[in-house]
């Protein structure tokens, strides 16, 4: 594991660019996406330079189950609102929240993924330890698959919500064993709340109980974390 510890958020949006513009370089053509609070600043920087993901291919890592696509609080109209609308890709694919048989659902998105293989994925940690909505006690051995979200998550991601209430109770995420295939991982936390998954995903045991853990085992990591998220290593 790589790790990188700078000043803040906007420093670290700094270092996830230079992470996809190097994998541009060398010719990556997929690129696993996140949502949520913590790529924001590496989209900015991604927006604001001359990189051309024209001729990519992107596949996000979940999406609630519930939600339509055109609705403002899918992660589908995220990354177009926060992404796709100033870079787009040439195809981009979502778990489809509204999908009426959600085991079809999963087999469809475990085929997107064999058929597209990623060469950089970035990642959001929750402060459960969680990465894409594999919520602690996820098997490890997973693909695609519908997630029940924790009360913490649930708690965590309504401040994008009117009220706790309206908080989609579950959501499509690709499993850990999709994500263990990405050719790169980065990893991105930000704020003293993540300190504790931070340690834990770095120094602590490598266990299900921090599904971020499982990270210790991938050959190429890149970890970018403000100090506030460094501040419990040893
Ligand atoms: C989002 C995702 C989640 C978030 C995590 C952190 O696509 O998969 O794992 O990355 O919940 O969320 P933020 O960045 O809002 O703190």
């Amino acid at each position: 594991m790589k790790v990188i510890v700078v000043k803040d958020q906007a420093a670290g949006g700094k270092e996830g660019y230079k992470v996809f513009k190097d994998a541009l370089d060398n010719g990556a053509k997929v690129f696993g996406l996140a949502t949520g609070s913590t790529p924001i600043t590496t989209y900015k920087e991604i927006i604001n330079s001359d990189l051309d993901f024209s001729n990519c291919t992107s596949v996000n890592l979940d999406e609630y189950v519930g939600i339509a696509p055109d609705n403002e609080q899918s992660y589908k109209y995220f990354m177009q609102t926060n992404l796709f609308n100033d870079k787009p890709f040439k195809e981009s694919f979502l778990p489809n929240g509204l999908a009426s048989d959600p085991e079809a659902e999963v087999k469809r998105y475990d085929k997107v993924i064999d058929e597209h293989p990623i060469d950089l994925q970035i990642l959001g940690l929750g402060r459960n330890g969680h990465i894409g909505f594999n919520e602690p006690g996820t098997s490890r051995d997973v693909t695609t698959h519908v997630v029940d979200l924790t009360e913490s998550t649930i708690e965590a991601n309504s401040r994008f919500f009117a009220s706790e209430n309206d908080v989609p109770k579950q959501a499509f995420s690709m499993g850990l064993a999709s994500i263990m295939k990405s050719k790169h991982l980065l990893l991105e936390a930000f704020g003293e709340n993540k300190a504790d998954a931070v340690k834990g995903m770095i120094e602590g045991p490598d266990t299900v109980d921090l599904p971020a853990s499982i990270l210790q085992n991938h050959p190429n990591v890149t970890v970018v974390i403000d100090e506030a998220a460094a501040s419990k290593l040893s």
